[in-house]
């Protein structure tokens, strides 16, 4: 409870509650949210929290404030003029907690008066979220000081409008959605069209396999063009092709008919892994124990006589994942070396597949693994970065953890 402890330091007294909201691994689906397609992500344990209270002396003279400090931030208190509060006004880190009092405003929520102090376990610029995470605590933590019920549906919306037009990063709509909608033991299955969404079961551990997410420790930047860019693209791919947008292609061959290699190519990763999506839903869906399937409520005999099928599911979501990188390396064109070399280092000491994760540039690789592999796995990686006396990666555990919530 470091951001408690923070509260206390910086604003004296209790706070009067504190947040969480988590980063997010994508298991599948890159850069298809903002082309209307699917995505797959699920949250992860660490995260951002927010210890927060209503400030003393709400309500004096000299307008409404919102004041933030942060441990990753320890020489700054930031003060936000609420009223008149307008995109441009504020930069940096606390742009997004800023943003999302800006968005919950222009949405008809008050925002009060508040003192906000954060703490993250999720190293910034690992393409983990933490950007969505700080803007859900945040969120989170001042729409119940207001005695505001949000739905979560709208919080989402709300915390994307902050980053899209606060912060002014076109981002999508899927680290949010995860932040505030993932269930731990599950893969979160978001339409980016229609905003439907399923829970899928997800949970390596029962099969034998083991997710380990790798920071690369190159930092990742969405604010620097290229992840416009290449939304840009798929917009102009769409209305070469006469579709509203990728996602209402279905059949590959169509991207085909695109003259432009580049756009073509753009447009061939983006159909291709929202196919991914829904093979990787269907066989997390064959496993036994999840409903619909023939385990599904069964003993554990027969989960463990299902337990070879999931196995040969595993094999083959990790083939997808492998079959997902080479995509966002050859067509997308949005990996990085680290990442290239941390996947075929995982993929050579038996990984089942392996895949750099978010908006690309830097950031952090998924691998998948049979469990007994996964110590090869992350030695493997660490003497592969050694040999070229890059930094050191850093391994994190990826276990599916629940949404944003109030932790007191
Ligand atoms: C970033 C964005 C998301 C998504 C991914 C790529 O994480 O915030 O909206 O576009 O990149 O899948």
């Amino acid at each position: 409870m470091r951001a408690a402890s923070l509260f206390r330091e910086r604003f004296g007294g209790e706070p009067d509650g504190v947040w969480l909201a988590p980063g997010r691994a994508n298991l599948m689906g890159e850069h298809t949210d903002y082309n209307d397609g699917f995505v797959l992500p699920f949250a992860l344990g660490q995260g951002v929290t927010a210890a927060a209270g209503i400030a003393a002396g709400s309500g004096s003279p000299g307008g409404r404030r919102l004041t933030l400090c942060s441990r990753q931030e320890p020489d700054t208190v930031v003060e936000v003029p609420l009223d008149g509060l307008a995109p441009g006004q504020v930069t940096g880190w606390a742009a997004y907690p800023a943003g999302v009092a800006w968005a919950l405003e222009a949405a008809g929520y008050p925002v009060p008066d508040a003192c906000v102090a954060i703490d993250s376990d999720l190293p910034v610029g690992a393409g983990l979220s933490s950007s969505a995470a700080l803007e859900c605590a945040t969120e989170l933590a001042l729409t119940a000081l207001a005695g505001c019920d949000v739905p979560r549906a709208d919080l989402v919306t709300i915390a994307r409008r902050a980053e899209n037009e606060f912060v002014g990063v076109p981002t999508g709509v899927m680290d949010q959605s995860a932040s505030l909608r993932c269930q731990a033991g599950h893969a979160l299955l978001l339409d980016c069209r229609s905003l439907e969404l399923a829970q899928v079961p997800f949970d390596p551990g029962a099969a034998g396999a083991a997710l380990l997410l790798v920071n690369t420790r190159a930092r990742h930047s969405l604010s620097d063009g290229e992840y416009g860019r290449r939304r840009a693209e798929c917009e102009e791919a769409a209305r070469r092709l006469g579709v509203p947008s990728l996602r209402s292609i279905t059949d590959p061959a169509e991207v085909e008919r695109l003259d432009d290699p580049v756009l073509r190519r753009r447009a061939r990763h983006v159909v291709a892994d929202d196919q991914r999506v829904l093979e990787v839903v269907a066989l997390l869906r064959s496993l036994p124990g999840s409903s619909g399937s023939p385990g599904a409520a069964a003993g554990s005999s027969a989960a463990a006589a299902g337990s070879a099928g999931a196995a040969g599911a595993y094999g083959e979501i990790g083939r997808l994942l492998s079959q997902a990188h080479a995509s966002l390396r050859d067509d997308f064109e949005v990996s990085w070396p680290e990442a290239d070399v941390a996947v075929e280092a995982a993929l050579a000491a038996g990984a089942a597949g392996a895949r750099m994760i978010g908006g690309g540039f830097g950031g952090s690789v998924l691998a998948l693994a049979p469990s007994a592999s996964l110590d090869a796995v992350r030695d493997a990686i660490t003497s592969a970065f050694a040999e070229r006396a890059w930094t050191a990666p850093e391994f994190l555990s990826a276990t599916p953890a629940d949404a944003a919530r109030r932790l007191v």
